[in-house]
């Protein structure tokens, strides 16, 4: 009896691990501009529930929800954490109401987790920085002792950084045990008072990935992804030379590190794609026949994006003018989680009901992260794959398909470029 009991206590814990290889489309919820919205951006994006809602997403990621420092308007400069009060996106009251309309249509929130560093309330007589938590009681109440000892221009006094240091804030020590408690306990307040499911980290360059496994650990989100934003070496000789390798294996070996029960954003993928639809197409398969994204290597932690609020925002590597919905055709047909960026949906009309067909096949034809893929093309001019032999994607201006399409594709859809067949 206690033997059998055990063994299925055992099984029933393996059930409840995040399984990431099931559906899963993500939607950015904002903008790099979001914050300026006359009325509040809470309030907007509620107006907007049902059009994403019914685009079939998954999940929503919204912005970092704290009271943030004026030079950081989009919140990625946090302060008093618990203070969700005066956010430039509206109230907590506006931000719960937000996360409970959304949830009545089926799609749960994710918050974005800005925890490398913090922005202090002030600085004492000593010019030491004071942090506030937002609450009446001393959580999150920091000093100095909490700010990594090699960040010398704010008087760290914490351990040394495990990770990148950001210039603009004190950058906060991971390794005290205060730090990951206290953290722990806002990010898990996040999920029972606020109403979020998962977690997006913001720059986990930033600090080392046990610590991420550590907050995974203490908070077990349904979903979670990291931002690991990296520059690829493209390669400029006309070969695929899979020098995007390096920069695949580094998402991969992240993911690894913070424990597998998250995901990474697939910047991989994004950039040699971005290069590929300008005429490059035979980036698209690698040495093994393989996509050459972290798709190619690990699908089922792999959240695929053509654009993002810095790439396309501020334009750090944006995907190329013009060229957005042969993103969309390649991500939304392929494996991996796809996401699906606001600007793209919201504020580009023209490309809701394009965006919104590609969805509507993936989901139709069960794609899944972890589709088995087939690519029949990979040319300067044309690129044709197979997916879960259900569906055929043909990407670039060559409409001469070389007899690749079979015999039983019917077109589901086309546009500038691109073209999606069912396989009946
Ligand atoms: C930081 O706060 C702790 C209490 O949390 C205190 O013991 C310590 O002296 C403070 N350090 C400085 C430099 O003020």
């Amino acid at each position: 009896m206690k033997s059998l009991a055990s063994f299925s206590f055992a099984f029933f814990c393996i059930s409840l691990l995040p399984s990431f290889s099931s559906s899963s489309i993500v939607f950015q919820g904002f903008t790099w501009a979001s914050y300026e919205k006359a009325g509040g951006f809470y309030n907007y994006l509620k107006t907007q529930v049902p059009l994403i809602a019914d685009l079939g997403v998954d999940y929503v990621w919204l912005p970092p929800p704290s009271n943030a420092h004026p030079d950081g308007p989009q919140g990625y400069l946090p302060k008093r954490l618990y203070d969700l009060d005066t956010s430039k996106y509206g109230n907590k009251e506006e931000l719960k109401s937000l996360i409970a309309a959304f949830r009545e249509r089926g799609v749960k929130c994710i918050a974005d987790i800005v925890i490398n560093h913090r922005m202090a309330e002030r600085l004492d007589e000593r010019g030491l920085s004071i942090f506030e938590g937002g609450t009446p009681d001393d959580r999150l109440d920091w000093n100095v002792s909490e700010i990594c000892s090699s960040d010398t221009k704010f008087k760290g006094a914490g351990n040394p950084d495990t990770g990148m240091d950001w210039g603009d804030a004190p950058d906060i020590d991971h390794i005290n045990p205060r730090v990951q408690r206290e953290l722990s306990d806002w990010m898990n307040w996040l999920k029972s008072d606020v109403g979020f499911v998962g977690w997006r980290f913001d720059m986990v360059l930033g600090y080392a990935p046990r610590f991420t496994k550590i907050y995974l650990d203490n908070t077990k989100p349904e979903f979670a992804v990291g931002e690991l934003f990296e520059a690829v070496a493209l390669g400029s000789d006309g070969k695929p030379l899979a020098n995007q390798d390096p920069h695949r294996a580094k998402l991969v070996q992240w993911v690894q590190d913070a424990g597998g029960a998250v995901t990474t954003f697939d910047f991989t993928t994004k950039m040699v794609l971005g290069a590929a639809v300008q005429g490059e197409l035979w980036r698209m398969k690698d040495a093994n026949g393989k996509p050459p994204g972290m798709i190619g290597t690990d699908p089922s932690h792999a959240v695929t994006l053509v654009d993002n609020h810095d790439t396309l925002s501020q334009r750090i590597w944006p995907f190329p003018d013009g060229k957005t919905m042969l993103g969309y055709a390649y991500i939304l047909t392929h494996p991996g989680h796809p996401s699906i960026f606001y600007d793209h949906y919201i504020d580009w009309l023209e490309q809701r009901a394009p965006i919104k067909k590609l969805t509507e096949i993936r989901k139709r034809n069960g794609i899944s992260p972890t589709s088995s893929i087939n690519i029949l093309a990979a040319d300067a001019d044309l690129y044709m794959a197979e997916i879960d032999k259900k569906i055929v994607v043909k990407i670039g201006p060559n409409g001469d398909l070389k007899n690749l399409l079979p015999q039983n594709a019917v077109l589901a859809t086309s546009g500038q470029d691109f073209a999606v067949w069912e396989l009946h």
